[in-house]
């Protein structure tokens, strides 16, 4: 296993990669068979790295997304996590990039 790292702010003494996870791609020999992909961090993020997986071959039912984020309450009382037909807190938080897709929300 190899553990690659990047990082958006720095203190100026960080030696390693900048930017965006999905820049680190690059440096990554994917063989999308049996790849199962789990993203989590800033919502923001959770789409484009989706989008990126995809690209590479990764299928839809095999990339997976964290949204606790949207979460609230956390017990199913507030409706601050509702996405599509499901509350990410009762059906989620983990869902997979083609319920993501099927639900017709933007993250
Ligand atoms: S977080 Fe309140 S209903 Fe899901």
């Amino acid at each position: 296993m190899e553990l690659l790292v990047t990082v958006d702010e720095h203190d100026g003494e960080w030696q390693g990669a900048r930017g965006s996870v999905s820049t680190l791609f690059s440096r990554i020999e994917m063989q999308t068979e049996g790849t199962v992909a789990v993203i989590c961090g800033p919502t923001e993020m959770l789409g484009p790295l989706a989008h990126e997986l995809l690209n590479r071959g990764v299928p839809r039912g095999q990339i997976f997304v964290s949204l606790e984020r949207k979460m609230s309450c956390g017990v199913g009382k507030c409706g601050h996590c509702s996405f599509g037909s499901k509350r990410i807190c009762i059906d989620g938080p983990v869902l997979s990039w083609w319920d993501v897709l099927n639900l017709g929300e933007e993250i």
